[in-house]
Order: structure tokens, then sequence, then C-alpha cells
């Protein structure tokens, strides 16, 4: 998968920096050609002589290549790189990549990068949790980069906690996995909602459903990955996301989802109504908690709207617009029935019926069909594969 693909990789002032000679043989052995780069300090924690001889070409540490006059090109290496791999990054390292502090040669690199730029930091475990560095990673995330967390293990102090470099075969991994994704969905804009809608009743209560997420969620990242740029509208819900070409938008009720998307709508290209909406909000929402009382309760609902019904209206012709259907008796003929009254290029029928498929679980087996009938019929997959299936089947038409 990384055959042929250049690689710099940048290494700064951490112990963790003598992992980095492990990596590049990793590398270099699934074909990739390497440029390392490091900072002054970096040259500490291991030596140039080790890198340059594994990466099979001089590293480059300062800008210039003293008493010759020659210039070290920073910018040329950005364009020359497939991937940027910035590991370990001390707190300092991460302090200037935020700010663009270029007073040295690995800062300059990465502001000239055009290609998916990773950062592994590495440190003690009270520097990665305080809230600068903190600040600074979700700064750095929400310009594009990849974090590649640390992870949870002994410390060169001696302390037990967060901070230890990922392994060299985890980064390999992540770096890999993200030249497999086919990169079909760039310059697509992609709205897909995620998780349940929650009505209030009172002040503590709600009406809602077993909705967690995971198939609107699987469906963002898996669209990101292959290089969409995705907003995700989601109710509540205890995932998180990853990959920084998501933005998430988080939402309680149907109004406030309804609201979200009719802004984001105009703007995208394909729209994936994933959530559970709340089909029916109190009429009266008590402004204090309702009091317990041995009589019956009678709670008066009213329909909430339907937004993908909505979205059909305002559908413009270059728009592919997707609902799903959650059904447990007459599948096929109501899904086909929403698919038309709410104006749908595709519907993805779920049945509570099949096993494994269903609120909460890591599987799913999805029925997809258009105006003319059944287009795909899976067979019971993670709901990430099954995400690839929708995507692949979107991007046919
Ligand atoms: N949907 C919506 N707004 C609602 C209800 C549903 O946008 N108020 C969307 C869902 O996100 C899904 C599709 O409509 O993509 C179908 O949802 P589903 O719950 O299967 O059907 P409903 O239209 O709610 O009808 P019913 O519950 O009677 O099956």
């Amino acid at each position: 998968m990384l055959k042929g693909k250049k690689i710099v990789i940048a290494i700064t002032g951490s112990i963790a920096a003598y992992k980095i000679p492990f990596l590049i043989r990793l590398l270099v052995k699934e074909g990739a050609d390497i440029q390392v780069i490091m900072t002054p300090a970096a040259t500490d924690f291991v030596t140039p002589l080790t890198l340059s001889t594994l990466s099979q070409r001089p590293v480059i540490i300062d800008p210039f290549t003293s008493g010759t006059g020659e210039w070290n090109n920073h910018v040329e290496l950005g364009q020359w790189a497939d991937a940027m791999i910035f590991a370990p990054v001390t707190a300092n390292t991460l302090g200037k990549m935020v700010n663009g502090i270029a007073d040295n040669f690995v800062i300059t690199a990465y502001l000239s990068a055009k290609c998916p730029v990773f950062i592994a930091p590495a440190m003690d475990l009270d520097m990665y949790g305080h809230p600068s560095t903190q600040n600074n990673i979700r700064l750095l995330k929400s310009f594009g980069n990849f974090i590649i967390e640390p992870q949870v293990g002994e410390l060169a102090s001696g302390l037990t906690g967060p901070g230890r470099l990922e392994e060299p075969e985890k980064i390999l991994q992540i770096v890999s996995n993200h030249f497999i994704h086919k990169q079909d969905f760039t310059k697509k804009k992609i709205l897909i909602t995620a998780g349940p809608t929650y009505e209030k009743i009172d002040p503590v209560r709600f009406i809602g459903n077993f909705s967690t997420g995971q198939m609107g969620f699987s469906l963002a990242h898996e669209a990101a990955e292959r290089g969409a740029t995705v907003t995700l509208v989601s109710g509540p819900t205890s995932l998180e996301i990853s990959n920084p070409n998501i933005h998430r938008v988080d939402v309680e009720s149907t109004d406030e989802m309804y609201a979200r998307c009719i802004s984001f709508g105009p703007d995208s290209d394909i729209i994936i109504m994933a959530a559970a909406v709340a089909d029916y909000s109190v009429v009266l929402q008590h402004r204090t908690k309702i009091k317990k009382s041995t009589a019956p309760l009678c709670l008066e609902l009213k329909p909430t709207i339907d937004i993908l019904k909505e979205l059909g209206v305002a559908k413009t012709e270059n728009q592919i617009l997707v609902g799903f259907a959650l059904e447990t008796e007459n599948e096929i003929e109501n899904a086909n029935q929403k698919l038309e009254t709410k104006n749908l290029d595709f519907i993805i029928l779920n049945s509570l019926n099949d096993n494994g498929a269903g609120f909460g679980l890591a599987t799913n087996k999805i029925t997809i069909l258009n105006g003319n009938g059944i287009v795909h019929q899976g067979v019971l997959k993670t709901k990430q594969e099954v995400a690839s299936d929708i995507l692949d089947v979107i991007l046919k038409k």
C-alpha cells in the first residue's frame, strides 16, 4: 500500500525518538521512500547517522548546510511528500506548530506541507494533560492534521499514564489505512444525521429511542476517509469522532436537528438521514418536574416535523437524498412508500426482524432501494462495512 509513497518523518527532542528507527524500517519494508528531518534537540536522542543509514538519504536538520552556502528547501519538501509523520512531537513543538513559530527546519516543513500530516505527541503525563497541550492538540486537529494519540503506559519519568508514543507498528497501520481508502468522494460535501432526538416532557424526562448513532457515525467516518467534507448533525450520543474532515454539530431535539439540516442542506451534494428522529413531542412541555401521583398520567403528543420530507421538498436537481426506513413488517412496501413520499433517491431498509441488525449493535444488514426496485441486497456486516457499501451505491449514481 505504501510502495513508492514519499514520506517525511520529522523527529523532535523526546526520549521516544528511539522508536523511530524501527518505524523507518517498517516503512522502508513497505516500499516507502523516506526523508528524515529533525530538530537539533532530537539529535541528542537518536543519531542522524542511524537515521540516514536506515532511510538511505541524508537527514536534514538545519535550514542551511553549514559552510556550503546550500539551502535546504522546505517548500520543495512540502511538495514532494505524499505524507508527513511528526513523531515523537514534544509539547514545545506542538505549541510552535499551532502558532507557526518557524525557528527550525521541522516547523518550516510543517508549514509547507501540502499532504496529509500525522502528528504523534509523546511527553510526560502532566505535560500531556495540561490544558495548554490539550488546547494545542485540539487546534492542530481543527487545522486538518491527524493526531496519533499517545498511549497509556510507563513513561521515561517512571510515572504511569498517557503520554507514550504510539508503537511503530500502529503508526504504520494508521498511515497505511489512510492510503488504502479510495479518495473517491473528494470535493463532495455530505450532510449526515445520526443518533436519536430527544423531546423534553419536563426538565428531567424526555421521549427518545434506543439509537446510539453508530450507523450515522460510521457513514460520516467512511465518507471522510474517502475524501468527503462531512457535516455530521448528531443527536445525543456518547460516540466520538476522530477524522478532521468531519464537522460535528450536536443537537438534542427534532426542531434543532431540522434547523441545522435546513441550514446545511442547500450547500450539500449528498444528504444521508441516518438519525432515528422522534416522531412525537409533547403538546405542553412542563416547566417544572411533573410530580408522581397514583393516578394514570396522560400526555398529549403532537407529530414532530418530518425533516427528511422537508429536505425532499427543497431538494435540488444535483442533490442526492438518502433516507433510512426502520421496519418491523411489510418492509419493502413501507420502504418504497417512504422513498416516494419523501422524494428520495435511495432508501436504506433496516428490518428489526434480522438478527444482528438494529440499535446499539456493531453489525447491520441492509437492503437499498431506488425508484426501480432493489439495487443492493446486503448480508450481515460491521456498520463500517455497511457504510462503505452505501457510499458505493451512491457513487454509482
Ligand atoms: N425522519 C425524519 N424526520 C422525522 C421522522 C423520520 O427526517 N420526524 C427520517 C429518518 O431519519 C429516516 C426516515 O425519515 O431517514 C424514515 O424514518 P422511519 O422512522 O423509518 O419512518 P417514519 O417516516 O418516522 O415513519 P414510521 O415511523 O411510521 O415508520
